[in-house]
């Protein structure tokens, strides 16, 4: 799609509602995914399956989730009668990042290594089967996504193989977007209720303090400019 078409898809998107965008995308673009983490997106989920209940919705899952995370993603899948697609990293690449720096390694010499083969690594296996992917992303959810977008240009393929990624929440507060699940009555991750405001994998998030920012609760060893895991990397300055 060429950029002239994204950005007027981007400017329409910019002044409809979430359920409106999710609606649209679906229904303009066949070889579309959701990516959902298993925290608050449940509400891109709700939206993505009232729109078209065959739409793809993959998470992935890195090994190193909560239990409360896998228990979750099994409550989505009764609640909605779906089945989420998992998507694993390679054995063999897990295998010998644990074998040469052992399980914690991104303590010591940070999360992108880890990440790569944990996340993005399958990420973009599964990207290789789509033209569009929709995310959770907003704006409110840290320094790095202050300004994004409703609709995006991702090359991580290549820039002779572009992706429309779409943020359909871009513009949602965390406020809307639990007032959304509470009026719903969608089912959300437990770990909500323990102090986690943004979740990922579990050695690499904690529940932040009242007035923390939600971003405080993930990798916080490294700075905040650092802290996307390159599902996301267009974001980073
Ligand atoms: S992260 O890149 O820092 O981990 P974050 O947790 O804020 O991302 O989630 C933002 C969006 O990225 C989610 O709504 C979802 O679309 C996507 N995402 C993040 N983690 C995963 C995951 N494990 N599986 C699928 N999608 C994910
Ligand atoms: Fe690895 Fe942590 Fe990234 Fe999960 S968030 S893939 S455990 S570095």
């Amino acid at each position: 799609m060429p950029l002239a078409e994204i950005c007027s898809l981007n400017s329409q998107f910019t002044s409809q509602t979430p359920r409106e965008r999710v609606r649209d995308a679906i229904a303009r673009f066949e070889r579309i995914g959701v990516a959902f983490s298993g925290a608050e997106d449940i509400m891109l989920v709700d939206l993505a399956v009232k729109a078209r209940k065959e739409v793809c919705i993959f998470t992935l899952d890195t090994g190193r989730l909560h239990p409360e995370t896998y228990r979750f993603l099994e409550k989505v899948n009764t609640h909605y009668g779906i089945q989420i697609e998992v998507l694993f990293p390679e054995g063999a690449a897990v295998e010998r990042l644990v074998t040469e720096k052992g399980l914690y390694s991104f303590y010591k010499d940070g999360h992108t290594e880890c990440c790569q083969i944990r996340k993005v690594a399958p990420l973009q296996r599964k990207l290789v089967s789509l033209d569009v992917w929709m995310t959770g992303q907003r704006q409110d959810q840290s320094s790095t996504r202050k300004t994004l977008a409703a609709v995006e240009l991702d090359t991580q393929l290549g820039e002779d193989r572009p992706l429309i990624k779409i943020n359909p929440l871009f513009d949602q507060r965390s406020q809307a977007v639990w007032d959304y699940i509470r009026v719903m009555e969608l089912p959300y991750n437990p770990l909500h209720q323990q102090g986690f405001v943004s979740i990922g994998c579990e050695p690499c998030t904690r529940p932040v303090l009242p007035h923390q920012s939600a971003r405080e609760g993930r990798w916080w060893w490294e700075e905040e400019a650092h802290k996307e895991c390159g599902l996301h990397i267009i974001n980073t300055p």
